[in-house]
């Protein structure tokens, strides 16, 4: 299996050498994409020389920020253009532990089409997290599994091992959330293929260093549209419509 890792970066300079030091000292055989959205603090110049050192780094360098969900977009292309079979979503900030990785690869290996870390499973948790913080995301994720009828746990969680063949059976140019609502967007429409997903423990631990990019509307934009799926996929049920994202 040619696996890629694809790790989003907007302002990541203090935290993405050690992510990358610890990823590819935990699965040495992952090739690894930086997806820079032309970071300010110079997170994208850091990346490429990262790259210089080592073969298996490489950087996607943007024009400017367009979202967590744009930034994953472009990096799937490129990692499907490449010939990768597994493709991996971590964050930068070290929330996405990379020694657990080998738990989601085990995953997809046995079977699974979408391996999700999860929280919200037996053995998953989150450190440093205050409860309002693990409230307003297991609310969210609960709200998000029944409005949907999806049996996963940890809707909104980041860190996916993607089979090759998964991603090519979406059409990723029809996705265009943002943020939390961009996995949540995701992992559905894997649901909605029928397609194998199962979920595996992680401890999530939040960022100590630099700050998080996800803000209100971001979680607003989410519910939104969570709703508005719900409604519409019992609608298109009633008046035997079908999903145009089914194509
Ligand atoms: N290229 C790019 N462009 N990267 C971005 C952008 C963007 O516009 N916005 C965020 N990122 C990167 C960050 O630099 C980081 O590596 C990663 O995306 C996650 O961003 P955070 O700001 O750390 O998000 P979070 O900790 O609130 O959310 C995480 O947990 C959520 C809940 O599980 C992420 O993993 C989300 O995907 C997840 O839904
Ligand atoms: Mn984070």
């Amino acid at each position: 299996m040619r696996v890629l890792t694809i790790i989003p970066t907007y302002n990541e300079l203090e935290s993405l050498p050690k992510t990358l030091q610890r990823l590819r000292a935990a699965v040495p055989a992952s090739d690894v994409l930086v997806v820079d959205d032309n970071s300010p603090d110079g997170t994208g110049q850091l990346a490429d020389g990262f790259a210089a050192e080592d073969a298996q780094v490489h950087v996607l360098h943007r024009k400017g920020k367009a979202g967590l969900g744009a930034a994953y977009i472009a990096g799937f292309k490129w990692g499907l253009e490449a010939g990768y079979d597994v493709l991996v979503e971590m964050d930068a900030d070290g929330s996405h532990q990379p020694e657990q990785l080998p738990q989601l690869l085990e995953a997809v290996d046995q079977g699974a089409d979408l391996a999700m870390g999860s929280r919200w499973v037996p053995g998953g948790s989150v450190v440093n997290w205050p409860l309002y913080r693990q409230a307003i995301s297991r609310t969210g994720s609960t709200y998000a599994r029944l409005m949907l009828g999806l049996k996963i746990k940890d809707v909104t969680g980041g860190y996916r091992a993607f089979r090759r063949t998964t991603l090519e059976k979406l059409n990723l140019d029809l996705v265009d959330s943002v943020g939390y609502g961009f996995q949540v967007d995701l992992a559905w429409r894997v649901a909605k293929l029928g397609l194998r997903i199962e979920e595996r423990p992680i401890t999530f631990v939040e960022r100590e260093l630099g700050a998080s990019k996800m803000s209100g509307n971001i979680v607003v934009e989410a519910m939104v549209n969570v709703t508005r799926w719900g409604l519409q996929a019992r609608w298109n049920k009633l008046t035997g419509k079908k999903d145009p994202a089914q194509g």
